[in-house]
This record gives C-alpha cells, structure tokens and sequence, in this order.
C-alpha cells in the first residue's frame, strides 16, 4: 500500500495547506480518490453552517470494509492487521492477518443477518478490548448497520439511556471484560439494561472471562454457536452492502453542557477519508509497521485509530486489553518491547500515572523499536511532555500531541510527525484541510498572532459530524448557533507569537477527566438522585494524573450524622447512574450555593474556590446572599 497524499516534508505541508484553503474540494477529491468507490461522487461538497447541512462526495457510494479489507486482501493478505495482546501477559497474544480478519468479519456480519438484522438497523456494542469487537464494529459496517459502542466502563442506566435514544434492535456483549485485576460482569450489566430497553430483540454474547451469565430463551444467543451456525451453512461469502458516501455508519454517544449524551453522528464516505487521511499523514505511517493506540473502542480515538485509520490503511494496529498499570507500571513498555512496536499513541493522564513510578519499570527493556509518539484527549503538560521524550522516546521520535474531539472524527490541528516543528504543550499546527479561527466573546475574528480566544472552525472538513443523532436543532444549537457561520469546538485556545496552537481547556460546562469527557450537568442530576440531597453544582479543578478532577458541592435536607458514609454513598449513587468514572473526586457539604437574585448558581466562583483561587472570586455583590461564599470558603476540602 501507498499513500500518494502522504505528505514528505515542510514544503509540501505548506503547499498542502495552501491549496487545502485555495481549493478544499479539489484538495480532499484529489485524496478521496485514492480508495475504493463502487461509484464516484457526482459533488464533492455542500454546505451551509446555518441549517446546518453537511454533504461530503454526494452520489459517492462505497463500503468502508472493502477499504479495510477486501482492497488489502491481494497485496496485504497475509500481514498482520490486528496484534491483540491479553490482560494476562500469561496468556497467549492473538494475531489476525488481513485474510484472517476478512473472513471473521464476513462470517459475523451473516450470523447478524442471521439474527435479522437490516441495513440502516441500529445496533448497541458493549464489549471488552478483544478482537471480536473490532469484529463486531465491522460487521456492522459490512452489512450497513449503525454501530453504537458504548464503553465498559458506563453503568446499565448509561447503556439503557443511549440503547433508547438510538431505539437499538440489537445488543453485541461479552459475558464478562479482564481489565487490570477487575473482571467486569458485562453481561449482568446488560441484562439490567434491558429491562427499561422493549426495542432490543437480541443479544449476541461473546465468551471472554466465563463469568456465569443469565441467557434469556428466545433473545440471547452465544457468538460461538451463531458462527457454528455459519459454518454448518458452508460459509456463505458476505458481500458488501452499497452505501452512500452520506449513509450513517456510526453513533457514538459523547457528553455536552446539558445533562443528557448526545449521539455524534458519523457517514460512511466523508469520515473514512478523514481518518485515513489524518492516520497516514500525522504518525507518518510507513508500511509495515507496527502501530499501537492505547485506547478503548468505546471512545472516538479507537474508532478512528484503532479500527478505521489504520485498517483503511493496511496498518498493523495493536489492540490491548489490559490497563497501562497491571501487572505492574512496566506494561506498555513491555508490549512495545515484545512487538516491537514502532508507533505508540496514548494519553496525558496515563503518561503522568506511569511517570509516578519512576524510572525502574521502563529501564531494561528495549524501547529501541519506537519511531513516533502520539499523545491525544487533553492537554499535555510540558514535566510529562519531556519525561515522554526523554525517557520513553529517549530523544529521537517525535511527538505528536493531536487536539481533536469526537465531533471532528479525526485529528484536526498536530504536528505532522518529524516534518512540522513541534513545541511542548502545543498542537501547534492545523492538518491541511482545516480552517482554525479564534474569536472574542462577541464572535470576531481574532486576528494576528500572540492571541487568546474561543476555538472555530471556519469551513467543513470530511470528518466532521453531520448531526447529533434524533436531534438536529441540538446539532446546531450546540455547534453552530453560538457564533454565525461557525463551528464552534467549546474550546479556549492560545495563538502564539509563532502562529502555533495551544488549546487552554473547554470553556463550557464540559469536564476532561483523565481524557474522558463528562458533563457537570449529568454528574448533577445523578448526585441530586440520592436520597436526601437538596441540590449540587459540579465543577472541575486541576487534578495531578486525571488532568481535572471532580468537585461537588451538595446541599442536604438534614445534617448527616456520618458524613464521610454519606459522601461514599452519594460517590456510589453516581456509579450507579454514570458509571465509576464519572464519581466526584471531592465532595463538599454547604448549607447554601452561591446564587444570583434570579436563582442562577455562579459557578465562575464555585471553580474558583476549587482551585483554590480565593483572591478572585470577582464581584460577588450581585448574589442573593454573599455570606454563602465565606461559608463554602471555609470548608474547601
Ligand atoms: C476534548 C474532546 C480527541 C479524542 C479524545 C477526546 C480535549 C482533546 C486534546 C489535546 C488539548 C485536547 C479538548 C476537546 N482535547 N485532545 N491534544 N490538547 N485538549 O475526545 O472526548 O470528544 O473530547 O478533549 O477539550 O474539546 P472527546
């Protein structure tokens, strides 16, 4: 496999760039060209920002796993597509070739027709990291089934609210998931789920940890026996089905300033070009090597850098199921050791974990292999930045710290690895094709460089979301209602002196904890669900590893008696609502909240208390009651 759009050095950047913006529809034809199409597009683009109305390669009509796939088969057939390393070292890793992959994915798209699945049908995956979701999600594909994976980590109510929305005719488990020393019950979360989810007619299970699970008559079957089944029929070849460039192809659910998920919506043409795209040029991907997104599928990331980049490229991705820290903090650096993996692509927050360790699980093994770092989902500071450098790439490979969201489908603004310039804590520089702007509080442009401002987007790109899934007032609301003629991303950002990037944080009612994104609005509503609590306001406040922790104020209906038990409880109440991640690292007692006459909490110095900011709280002679303020002052934890 080549990549003619593969970019070589800083003039064909800048060249790319220009054109990019010169002529963007001739830019991305010229790239979509190089895939797969059963039929060309009759136009590449159309668009207005103020319905909003997207369409990228309209008439175009593909599949995505001929591009991951049946294209590579000739050439690549043999070559590893998926290395799959257990939880258990102990345990024997799995390689799936190019052909290997093929034929599992054909066989588990028949056992979904098999289970009446249709195209267009939505279909919820709720697995752990083993290839059989890979499997699953393109299955979905193939057959033109809308995946809508939801991460293990999310409770039966989390799963039950996102199977509703998207009104899932399927679910895709496991029985259980291995992660760290944990073995999840995914199954028995399923099953609670289901009981509030009449839409959903069947469950496939697939066996991971043999954690006894409850198969209902008549609705849940094994994946095992579902493949027997395909085989006993002689293995009947699964074609492709024809989608439009503009077809669905997935649903993922992501938080937002309100306190329900909403459903980011991706299509089949636009999005595969763009993952492709920003995967070959960014990590500079040679064929051949070997390439590891530490990632879970349930979030965007592994959607595009797990699966659909590196597969469209005929790249060999690694898939890990385990945790960075087990057995013990050495664990990535042993994976890399034992593929020899060339490029390693991860998170702030689990670099700043491993760096609390020390140098001792990283020394004596061979890192010699690595070519290129990726870090993605937050912002990196410069102490874990350098320590990434110096002792995980010990000073030769670039790093690439790629902003983007799973909005954007792909990354939007990174360096491109070894060619452009990059600065520790920058993005640095957009991907050609995209069009940053920053602007003020009143929505114009910022021009020049040394700037601060609110993060846009001034002109479609591929990967771009087309709706938010059942809503698409939210879809523009959300997006394109703050600032006319804009995308705008809910983030802050730094234009520096040099025209490099720095994004600052979201400067909405969006938390980043340890690069997942959660909603103050939603961690809320679970905490006033406990018993006895009046009201709570959620904000965030820097955290050494998860980046930002939780901070939750609560107001109760009487004094609690064993105050701490009553933390832990409202913490489990939380979990049970959202799931672990989401439970509030601190929680603070108050007798009131600070509220302005109308009844609006002023969260601005809610944030300030919990960052420990107490000489600028600002004005705070507009509250109801400012007394409330030195109460809370004085019992921040
Ligand atoms: C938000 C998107 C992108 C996939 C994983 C997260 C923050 C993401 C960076 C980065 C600074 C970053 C932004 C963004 N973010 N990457 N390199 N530097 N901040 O996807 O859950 O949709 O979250 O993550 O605030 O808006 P997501």
């Amino acid at each position: 496999m080549s990549y003619p759009y593969q970019i070589k050095n800083i003039e064909e950047y800048e060249q790319a760039y220009k054109q990019s913006v010169m002529d963007p529809e001739g830019f991305w034809a010229n790239i979509a060209d190089h895939f797969l199409w059963r039929r060309k597009w009759d136009k590449v683009l159309e668009w207005n920002f103020s319905d909003p109305d997207i369409k990228w390669f309209q008439g175009g009509k593909l599949n995505i796993t001929e591009n991951c796939l049946d294209r590579h088969l000739g050439t690549l057939g043999n070559r590893p597509a998926i290395i799959w390393e257990p939880n258990d070292p102990e345990e024997r890793h799995r390689i799936l070739t190019y052909r290997e992959l093929y034929t599992k994915v054909c066989q588990f798209a028949n056992v979904l027709k098999n289970n009446g699945v249709k195209k267009g049908d939505r279909i919820c995956i709720y697995m752990g990291m083993i290839p059989e979701l890979a499997i699953a999600v393109l299955a979905c594909a193939r057959i033109g089934a809308i995946h809508s994976v939801v991460f293990g980590g999310f409770s039966a109510q989390s799963i039950s609210d996102r199977i509703k929305d998207a009104s899932c005719s399927l679910v895709i488990t496991c029985d259980g998931a291995f992660r760290g020393n944990k073995d999840i019950p995914l199954k028995s979360v399923i099953d609670d789920a289901l009981m509030t989810c009449p839409t959903v007619k069947k469950v496939i299970v697939a066996t991971r940890t043999r954690t006894p699970v409850s198969m209902l008559k008549g609705r849940d079957v094994w994946w095992e026996d579902e493949i027997k089944a395909v085989e006993t029929m002689g293995n009947p070849p699964c074609p492709a089905e024809e989608m439009d460039a503009e077809d669905m192809l997935f649903i993922l659910y992501t938080s937002g300033s309100t306190g329900k998920p909403k459903g980011v919506v991706h299509t089949c043409g636009g999005y595969m070009v763009y993952a492709n795209y920003t995967f070959v040029n960014t990590f500079q991907y040679q064929p051949g090597e070997v390439y590891f997104c530490t990632a879970d599928v349930g979030w965007i990331t592994g959607h595009s850098y797990i699966i659909y980049g590196p597969l469209s490229a005929g790249a060999t991705t690694l898939m890990f199921e385990g945790v960075p820290t087990y057995p013990d903090a050495g664990r990535l650096w042993e994976i890399v050791d034992k593929f020899r993996v060339n490029i390693l692509y991860t998170a702030p927050t689990a670099i700043r974990s491993l760096m609390g360790y020390g140098l001792g699980p990283v020394n004596h093994k061979d890192l010699s292999s690595l070519r290129k770092l990726g870090s993605v989902g937050e912002p990196i500071n410069e102490e874990a930045w350098h320590w990434f450098k110096d002792n995980i790439g010990k000073g030769r490979c670039p790093i690439v710290d790629t902003w983007w969201q799973t909005e954007t489908g792909g990354i939007m603004i990174t360096p491109i690895a070894g060619i452009t310039k990059e600065k520790p804590g920058y993005a640095t520089l957009p991907m050609p094709g995209v069009q940053p702007i920053l602007v003020d509080e009143a929505g114009k442009e910022i021009q020049g460089n040394g700037v601060n401002g609110n993060l846009c987007i001034k002109h479609p790109w591929p990967g771009m979301l087309r709706t938010t899934y059942g809503d698409h007032e939210r879809f523009r609301n959300t997006y394109f209602s703050t600032y006319e003629n804009l995308y705008f991303t809910g983030d802050g950002c730094l234009r520096d002196e040099e025209g490099y990037y720095r994004i600052t944080g979201r400067v909405d009612d969006v938390l980043n904890v340890s690069g997942h994104r959660i909603g103050t609005a939603e961690v809320e509503n679970a905490i006033n669900m406990h018993a006895g609590v009046v009201e709570s306001a959620v904000v965030g406040y820097p955290h050494d590893i998860k980046g930002q922790g939780i901070y939750a104020y609560v107001t109760l209906e009487h004094l609690s008696h064993d105050a701490e038990l009553t933390k832990k409880d409202i913490a489990q109440t939380v979990a049970r609502i959202i799931g672990p991640i989401a439970k509030p690292d601190k929680i603070q007692f108050v007798d009131g909240l600070p509220k302005t006459r109308s009844g609006k909490i002023m969260r601005r110095i809610l944030r300030k208390i919990a960052e420990n900011d107490l000489d600028n709280l600002g004005d705070t002679s507009t509250l109801l009651d400012p007394s409330v303020v030195e109460d809370i002052k004085k019992g921040r934890l």
